[in-house]
Protein backbone atom coordinates (compact mmCIF):
# COMPACT_ATOMS: atom_id res chain seq x y z
CA UNK A 1 0.00 0.00 0.00
CA UNK A 2 1.08 3.35 -0.51
CA UNK A 3 3.13 5.18 2.04
CA UNK A 4 2.52 9.20 3.12
CA UNK A 5 4.50 10.35 -0.37
CA UNK A 6 2.62 7.89 -2.44
CA UNK A 7 -0.90 7.48 -3.13
CA UNK A 8 -3.37 4.51 -3.06
CA UNK A 9 -3.32 3.09 -6.47
CA UNK A 10 -7.12 2.29 -7.81
CA UNK A 11 -8.47 0.11 -10.45
CA UNK A 12 -11.99 0.44 -10.77
CA UNK A 13 -13.72 -3.03 -11.98
CA UNK A 14 -17.15 -2.21 -13.54
CA UNK A 15 -16.06 1.19 -14.06
CA UNK A 16 -19.14 1.82 -16.88
CA UNK A 17 -22.07 0.95 -14.46
CA UNK A 18 -24.12 3.40 -12.69
CA UNK A 19 -21.82 3.26 -9.82
CA UNK A 20 -18.45 2.84 -11.17
CA UNK A 21 -18.74 6.10 -12.78
CA UNK A 22 -19.16 7.40 -9.03
CA UNK A 23 -16.64 5.62 -8.16
CA UNK A 24 -14.44 6.75 -11.26
CA UNK A 25 -14.93 10.46 -9.82
CA UNK A 26 -14.56 10.09 -6.34
CA UNK A 27 -11.12 8.50 -7.02
CA UNK A 28 -9.97 10.93 -9.19
CA UNK A 29 -11.24 13.74 -7.11
CA UNK A 30 -9.25 11.92 -3.80
CA UNK A 31 -5.69 13.44 -2.91
CA UNK A 32 -4.13 10.54 -1.70
CA UNK A 33 -5.48 8.66 -4.45
CA UNK A 34 -4.62 7.43 -8.31
CA UNK A 35 -6.83 6.00 -10.53
CA UNK A 36 -4.59 3.58 -12.34
CA UNK A 37 -7.33 2.27 -15.14
CA UNK A 38 -10.69 1.39 -15.22
CA UNK A 39 -12.10 -1.59 -16.02
CA UNK A 40 -15.60 -2.71 -17.75
CA UNK A 41 -16.61 -5.29 -20.65
CA UNK A 42 -18.32 -2.72 -23.10
CA UNK A 43 -16.30 -1.33 -24.97
CA UNK A 44 -14.46 1.95 -24.57
CA UNK A 45 -16.65 4.14 -27.03
CA UNK A 46 -19.52 2.86 -24.68
CA UNK A 47 -18.00 3.86 -21.39
CA UNK A 48 -17.59 7.94 -20.38
CA UNK A 49 -14.41 9.65 -20.32
CA UNK A 50 -11.83 8.58 -18.38
CA UNK A 51 -9.70 11.89 -16.84
CA UNK A 52 -6.46 12.11 -19.53
CA UNK A 53 -4.10 9.26 -19.50
CA UNK A 54 -5.60 6.81 -17.30
CA UNK A 55 -6.07 3.18 -19.30
CA UNK A 56 -8.76 1.80 -20.11
CA UNK A 57 -9.51 -2.23 -20.38
CA UNK A 58 -12.27 -4.89 -21.11
CA UNK A 59 -10.42 -7.48 -19.28
CA UNK A 60 -9.32 -7.10 -16.01
CA UNK A 61 -5.94 -9.45 -16.56
CA UNK A 62 -4.87 -6.55 -18.91
CA UNK A 63 -5.06 -3.71 -16.50
CA UNK A 64 -3.09 -6.01 -14.15
CA UNK A 65 -0.52 -7.22 -16.10
CA UNK A 66 0.47 -3.66 -16.96
CA UNK A 67 0.62 -2.35 -13.33
CA UNK A 68 -0.75 -4.06 -10.01
CA UNK A 69 -2.73 -1.49 -8.20
CA UNK A 70 -3.03 -1.46 -4.15
CA UNK A 71 -6.86 -2.02 -4.38
CA UNK A 72 -9.68 -3.19 -6.81
CA UNK A 73 -13.16 -1.30 -6.18
CA UNK A 74 -15.51 -3.73 -7.60
CA UNK A 75 -19.24 -2.72 -8.60
CA UNK A 76 -20.31 -5.06 -11.31
CA UNK A 77 -22.28 -8.40 -11.02
CA UNK A 78 -21.49 -11.20 -9.14
CA UNK A 79 -20.82 -13.42 -11.72
CA UNK A 80 -18.07 -11.05 -13.23
CA UNK A 81 -16.05 -10.72 -9.61
CA UNK A 82 -16.04 -14.34 -8.69
CA UNK A 83 -13.73 -15.28 -11.95
CA UNK A 84 -11.58 -11.72 -11.09
CA UNK A 85 -11.12 -11.72 -7.23
CA UNK A 86 -8.40 -14.78 -7.39
CA UNK A 87 -6.80 -13.31 -10.54
CA UNK A 88 -5.94 -9.30 -8.80
CA UNK A 89 -6.02 -10.97 -5.36
CA UNK A 90 -3.50 -13.33 -7.08
CA UNK A 91 -1.68 -10.47 -7.77
CA UNK A 92 -1.09 -8.65 -4.46
CA UNK A 93 -4.39 -6.26 -5.24
CA UNK A 94 -6.83 -5.80 -1.90
CA UNK A 95 -10.56 -6.01 -3.22
CA UNK A 96 -13.08 -3.44 -1.80
CA UNK A 97 -16.19 -5.14 -2.84
CA UNK A 98 -19.82 -3.22 -3.18
CA UNK A 99 -20.93 -6.06 -5.82
CA UNK A 100 -24.03 -8.34 -4.22
CA UNK A 101 -25.58 -11.72 -4.69
CA UNK A 102 -22.54 -13.60 -3.29
CA UNK A 103 -23.79 -16.88 -1.68
CA UNK A 104 -22.37 -16.82 1.82
CA UNK A 105 -20.13 -20.05 0.69
CA UNK A 106 -18.63 -17.61 -1.72
CA UNK A 107 -17.99 -14.76 0.67
CA UNK A 108 -16.25 -17.67 2.96
CA UNK A 109 -14.14 -18.59 -0.51
CA UNK A 110 -13.45 -14.74 -0.69
CA UNK A 111 -12.13 -14.56 2.64
CA UNK A 112 -10.04 -17.48 2.18
CA UNK A 113 -8.08 -16.71 -0.90
CA UNK A 114 -7.21 -12.87 0.77
CA UNK A 115 -5.92 -15.08 4.07
CA UNK A 116 -3.95 -17.34 1.86
CA UNK A 117 -2.61 -14.08 0.08
CA UNK A 118 -1.99 -12.34 3.58
CA UNK A 119 -3.92 -9.16 1.82
CA UNK A 120 -6.94 -7.44 3.20
CA UNK A 121 -10.38 -7.31 1.79
CA UNK A 122 -13.84 -5.04 1.75
CA UNK A 123 -16.98 -6.43 1.21
CA UNK A 124 -20.34 -4.37 2.14
CA UNK A 125 -23.23 -4.95 0.87
CA UNK A 126 -24.27 -1.33 1.95
CA UNK A 127 -21.58 1.48 1.24
CA UNK A 128 -24.22 4.39 2.40
CA UNK A 129 -22.67 5.42 5.58
CA UNK A 130 -26.56 6.97 6.65
CA UNK A 131 -27.95 3.57 5.62
CA UNK A 132 -25.62 1.20 8.36
CA UNK A 133 -26.20 3.59 11.14
CA UNK A 134 -29.92 3.26 10.40
CA UNK A 135 -29.52 -0.74 10.78
CA UNK A 136 -27.05 0.29 14.30
CA UNK A 137 -29.87 2.96 15.34
CA UNK A 138 -32.90 0.72 14.58
CA UNK A 139 -30.79 -2.25 16.67
CA UNK A 140 -30.83 -0.07 19.85
CA UNK A 141 -33.82 0.63 19.59
CA UNK A 142 -35.33 -2.53 19.09
CA UNK A 143 -35.44 -3.99 22.99
CA UNK A 144 -38.04 -1.31 24.02
CA UNK A 145 -40.73 -1.71 21.37
CA UNK A 146 -43.11 -4.51 20.72
CA UNK A 147 -44.32 -3.34 17.22
CA UNK A 148 -41.79 -2.32 14.32
CA UNK A 149 -42.92 -2.01 10.83
CA UNK A 150 -40.18 -1.32 7.69
CA UNK A 151 -41.00 0.44 4.61
CA UNK A 152 -38.94 0.98 2.18
CA UNK A 153 -39.02 2.52 -1.50
CA UNK A 154 -37.57 1.98 -5.01
CA UNK A 155 -36.93 2.77 -8.53
CA UNK A 156 -39.78 1.06 -10.67
CA UNK A 157 -36.81 -0.99 -12.44
CA UNK A 158 -35.58 -2.64 -9.03
CA UNK A 159 -36.15 -6.41 -9.67
CA UNK A 160 -36.37 -8.00 -6.39
CA UNK A 161 -38.44 -6.40 -3.22
CA UNK A 162 -37.68 -6.55 -0.39
CA UNK A 163 -34.84 -5.01 -0.89
CA UNK A 164 -31.49 -6.48 0.66
CA UNK A 165 -31.51 -3.70 3.08
CA UNK A 166 -34.50 -3.74 4.04
CA UNK A 167 -34.24 -7.54 4.78
CA UNK A 168 -30.96 -6.82 6.50
CA UNK A 169 -32.71 -3.98 8.87
CA UNK A 170 -35.28 -6.77 9.90
CA UNK A 171 -32.64 -8.84 10.66
CA UNK A 172 -30.54 -6.30 13.10
CA UNK A 173 -33.78 -5.75 14.83
CA UNK A 174 -34.37 -9.50 15.48
CA UNK A 175 -30.94 -9.89 16.28
CA UNK A 176 -31.76 -6.80 19.05
CA UNK A 177 -34.58 -8.46 19.73
CA UNK A 178 -35.14 -11.97 19.88
CA UNK A 179 -38.94 -12.99 20.45
CA UNK A 180 -41.27 -12.49 17.67
CA UNK A 181 -42.51 -8.60 17.23
CA UNK A 182 -46.42 -8.45 17.76
CA UNK A 183 -48.21 -7.97 14.77
CA UNK A 184 -51.83 -7.44 14.00
CA UNK A 185 -53.58 -10.11 12.13
CA UNK A 186 -56.76 -8.41 10.22
CA UNK A 187 -60.28 -10.45 10.90
CA UNK A 188 -60.90 -9.61 7.05
CA UNK A 189 -59.12 -8.78 4.39
CA UNK A 190 -60.94 -7.67 1.32
CA UNK A 191 -57.41 -7.29 0.02
CA UNK A 192 -54.81 -9.76 0.33
CA UNK A 193 -51.41 -8.58 0.56
CA UNK A 194 -51.95 -4.95 2.33
CA UNK A 195 -50.30 -5.95 5.80
CA UNK A 196 -46.92 -6.45 3.67
CA UNK A 197 -44.38 -9.13 4.56
CA UNK A 198 -43.53 -10.75 7.77
CA UNK A 199 -40.07 -11.29 9.37
CA UNK A 200 -40.33 -12.29 12.65
CA UNK A 201 -43.56 -10.63 13.52
CA UNK A 202 -41.84 -7.56 11.76
CA UNK A 203 -43.89 -5.76 8.61
CA UNK A 204 -42.07 -4.74 5.83
CA UNK A 205 -43.81 -2.92 3.39
CA UNK A 206 -42.15 -2.26 -0.37
CA UNK A 207 -43.08 0.07 -2.74
CA UNK A 208 -41.96 0.54 -6.51
CA UNK A 209 -42.26 3.58 -8.49
CA UNK A 210 -40.47 5.82 -10.61
CA UNK A 211 -39.17 9.07 -8.93
CA UNK A 212 -37.50 7.55 -6.21
CA UNK A 213 -34.33 5.79 -5.63
CA UNK A 214 -33.55 3.94 -2.22
CA UNK A 215 -35.81 5.34 0.86
CA UNK A 216 -35.71 2.48 4.19
CA UNK A 217 -37.77 4.25 6.87
CA UNK A 218 -38.30 1.77 10.37
CA UNK A 219 -41.15 2.87 12.89
CA UNK A 220 -41.06 1.38 15.84
CA UNK A 221 -44.19 1.49 18.18
CA UNK A 222 -45.67 1.05 22.01
CA UNK A 223 -48.41 2.24 24.23
CA UNK A 224 -48.75 5.94 23.47
CA UNK A 225 -45.55 5.85 20.94
CA UNK A 226 -43.87 5.40 17.81
CA UNK A 227 -40.24 6.15 17.45
CA UNK A 228 -39.13 6.42 13.37
CA UNK A 229 -35.98 6.45 12.01
CA UNK A 230 -35.58 7.30 7.99
CA UNK A 231 -32.78 7.04 5.55
CA UNK A 232 -33.34 9.08 2.13
CA UNK A 233 -30.60 7.75 -0.52
CA UNK A 234 -31.26 10.46 -3.93
CA UNK A 235 -27.78 10.36 -5.35
CA UNK A 236 -25.27 7.03 -5.99
CA UNK A 237 -22.94 9.66 -4.63
CA UNK A 238 -24.08 8.20 -1.14
CA UNK A 239 -22.07 5.38 -1.37
CA UNK A 240 -18.89 7.32 -2.02
CA UNK A 241 -17.87 8.23 1.59
CA UNK A 242 -18.17 4.72 2.70
CA UNK A 243 -15.97 3.48 -0.41
CA UNK A 244 -13.40 6.00 0.26
CA UNK A 245 -13.11 4.85 3.93
CA UNK A 246 -12.97 1.04 2.80
CA UNK A 247 -10.13 2.04 0.08
CA UNK A 248 -8.39 3.90 2.73
CA UNK A 249 -8.65 1.27 5.74
CA UNK A 250 -8.30 -1.91 3.42
CA UNK A 251 -4.31 -2.05 3.77
CA UNK A 252 -4.40 -2.41 6.94
CA UNK A 253 -6.91 -5.70 7.58
CA UNK A 254 -6.13 -8.87 6.43
CA UNK A 255 -8.84 -10.97 5.70
CA UNK A 256 -12.22 -10.31 4.26
CA UNK A 257 -14.38 -7.77 6.31
CA UNK A 258 -17.81 -7.76 5.48
CA UNK A 259 -19.60 -4.73 6.95
CA UNK A 260 -18.77 -0.75 6.67
CA UNK A 261 -19.93 -1.03 10.35
CA UNK A 262 -16.49 -2.26 11.29
CA UNK A 263 -14.56 0.02 9.88
CA UNK A 264 -16.42 2.92 11.31
CA UNK A 265 -15.76 1.36 14.46
CA UNK A 266 -19.83 0.95 15.29
N1 LIG B 1 -22.74 -2.15 -1.80
C1 LIG B 1 -23.48 -1.09 -2.12
O1 LIG B 1 -23.61 -0.12 -1.38
C2 LIG B 1 -24.15 -1.07 -3.48
C3 LIG B 1 -24.85 0.06 -3.92
C4 LIG B 1 -25.40 0.05 -5.19
C5 LIG B 1 -25.24 -1.06 -6.00
N2 LIG B 1 -24.59 -2.15 -5.52
C6 LIG B 1 -24.31 -3.33 -6.33
O2 LIG B 1 -23.22 -2.99 -7.19
C7 LIG B 1 -23.35 -3.68 -8.42
C8 LIG B 1 -23.36 -2.68 -9.57
O3 LIG B 1 -24.50 -1.85 -9.47
P1 LIG B 1 -24.81 -0.77 -10.61
O4 LIG B 1 -26.12 -0.18 -10.25
O5 LIG B 1 -23.63 0.10 -10.84
O6 LIG B 1 -25.01 -1.76 -11.85
P2 LIG B 1 -24.73 -1.45 -13.39
O7 LIG B 1 -25.43 -2.55 -14.14
O8 LIG B 1 -25.04 -0.04 -13.73
O9 LIG B 1 -23.15 -1.63 -13.52
C9 LIG B 1 -22.51 -2.88 -13.55
C10 LIG B 1 -21.31 -2.75 -14.49
O10 LIG B 1 -20.58 -3.98 -14.45
C11 LIG B 1 -20.15 -4.24 -15.76
N3 LIG B 1 -19.83 -5.65 -15.94
C12 LIG B 1 -20.69 -6.69 -16.03
N4 LIG B 1 -20.01 -7.82 -16.28
C13 LIG B 1 -18.70 -7.50 -16.35
C14 LIG B 1 -17.51 -8.23 -16.58
N5 LIG B 1 -17.55 -9.56 -16.83
N6 LIG B 1 -16.33 -7.57 -16.57
C15 LIG B 1 -16.30 -6.24 -16.34
N7 LIG B 1 -17.40 -5.47 -16.15
C16 LIG B 1 -18.58 -6.10 -16.12
C17 LIG B 1 -21.33 -3.81 -16.64
O11 LIG B 1 -20.93 -3.61 -18.00
C18 LIG B 1 -21.73 -2.51 -15.95
O12 LIG B 1 -21.06 -1.39 -16.49
C19 LIG B 1 -24.63 -4.53 -8.29
O13 LIG B 1 -24.28 -5.80 -7.81
C20 LIG B 1 -25.43 -3.78 -7.23
O14 LIG B 1 -26.33 -4.62 -6.55
C21 LIG B 1 -24.03 -2.16 -4.29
Amino acid sequence: MSTNSSPISVVVHGAAGRVGIEVVRAVSAAPDMTLAAAVDRVPQTDAPALPDGVPYYTDIRHAIEHAVPDVVVDFSVASASLPMLPIVIGAGARPVIGTTGFSDQQVEDIDGLCREHHLGGVLAPNFAIGAVLLGKLAAIAAPYFDYVDIAEEHHEAKIDAPSGTALGLARAIHDAHPERFSRNTPEREPLTGTRGGDFEGITIHSARMPGRMAHHQVTFGGPGQTLTLRHDTIDRQCYMPGVLLAIRKVGGLEGLTVGLDVLMGI
